[in-house]
């Protein structure tokens, strides 16, 4: 698809934003430390209030305002936490005045609940999932841009479904994944790309918004949630892990395989035990860009081009749309 200049509207827009935590709002004691903070410490209004953009867009009477729904570091993400925002997602949706949703993450899982919130909801809005590698107090933080760039999108005119706004890259949030430890450009979506560029405020749209038919919020009513683990292909496998998640009473299990979805012998006898019985099995990549092709001979279903974390969301979306 050629590239689209698709500037924002000037009419004023209302944005809400959701906060959850993350680096982009962590503390650390010294301004010189990107790595030594505590994520999830400042509040999200506080964070939107030190954005001078922003308190620009509301001079030209956008109105932004926010929501704390979690406050956490985002390697502690639980299902009561994803379930609390979805719906808060939703309620502020079906808002009329509400033209988009902001939701401030942490980058460690914010590959997992933009494809949880894309499959859950499918939005006809915009619902943009932003975050930062260098903390708040750093003495060159990248949250506040990310920010600033997130209200941009959400604020398109057109714009709809999940996605994830970083370093000046709009990615989708069914197929964004983190690939760097510490720099700020960490995101990627494998052979898929960006779905845009935001440039001095501006949106540069390369592909279609996301669609799709959302499962519904009942689908996270349940109160306890299926167990689905991933494990690991690696040299050296075999299959004890499995055999000891079946014990467990494990209901889904994603293998990040090797190669092309490949999966150690020993390893993959023990997952084919374990589909006989019914527990729900897939393969997902290991690591890397691309999609595991499928060879027409694979007893193993795969998750296509998604990361390992993301087929568990997958599996588990599945095993609760049975219950709903
Ligand atoms: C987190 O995921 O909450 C901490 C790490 C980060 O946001 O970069």
């Amino acid at each position: 698809m050629t590239s689209i200049d698709s500037n924002p509207t000037s009419a004023p827009r209302h944005i809400v934003v959701l906060g959850t935590g993350g680096t982009l709002a962590g503390m650390a004691t010294s301004a010189e430390d990107n790595v030594g903070y505590t994520a999830g410490q400042v509040a999200v209004s506080q964070l939107l209030a030190a954005v001078p953009a922003l308190q620009r867009r509301c001079a030209e009477g956008w109105s932004i305002e926010s929501e704390q729904v979690a406050q956490l570091d985002s390697k502690d993400m639980s299902h009561a936490v994803w379930r609390r925002l979805a719906e808060r997602v939703q309620w502020h949706l079906d808002r009329p005045e509400v033209d988009g949703i902001v939701v401030t993450h942490g980058t460690d899982t914010l590959e997992e609940t933009g494809y949880l919130l894309q499959r859950v909801l499918a939005p006809t809005k915009p619902v943009v999932l932003t975050a930062a590698m260098r903390p708040a107090s750093a003495a060159q933080p990248d949250g506040p841009q990310n920010l600033a760039d997130a209200v941009t999108v959400a604020g398109q005119v057109g714009a709809r479904g999940v996605v994830a706004v970083l370093a000046g890259k709009v990615w989708l949030g069914s197929e964004v994944r983190k690939v760097h430890p510490y720099r700020p450009d960490a995101f990627d979506a494998g052979d898929a790309g960006p779905l845009a560029h935001v440039e001095e405020g501006r949106l540069r749209l390369l592909r279609d918004w996301p669609t799709g038919t959302p499962l519904g919020l009942q689908v996270l009513a349940a109160d306890i949630w299926p167990e689905v683990q991933i494990v690991v292909s690696h040299a050296g496998a075999d299959g004890r892990v499995v055999d000891l998640l079946m014990e467990a009473g494990v209901q889904g299990v994603v293998v990040a395989a090797t190669g092309n979805g490949t999966v150690h012998h020993d390893l993959q006898a023990a997952l084919l035990r374990a589909q006989s019985a019914g527990v729900a099995v897939v393969r997902a990549l290991r690591g890397g860009a691309g999609c595991i092709v499928p060879t027409g001979h694979d007893l193993v279903p795969d998750a296509g081009a998604l990361t390992a974390a993301q087929a568990r969301v997958e599996v588990l979306l599945r095993l609760l749309s049975r219950r709903a």
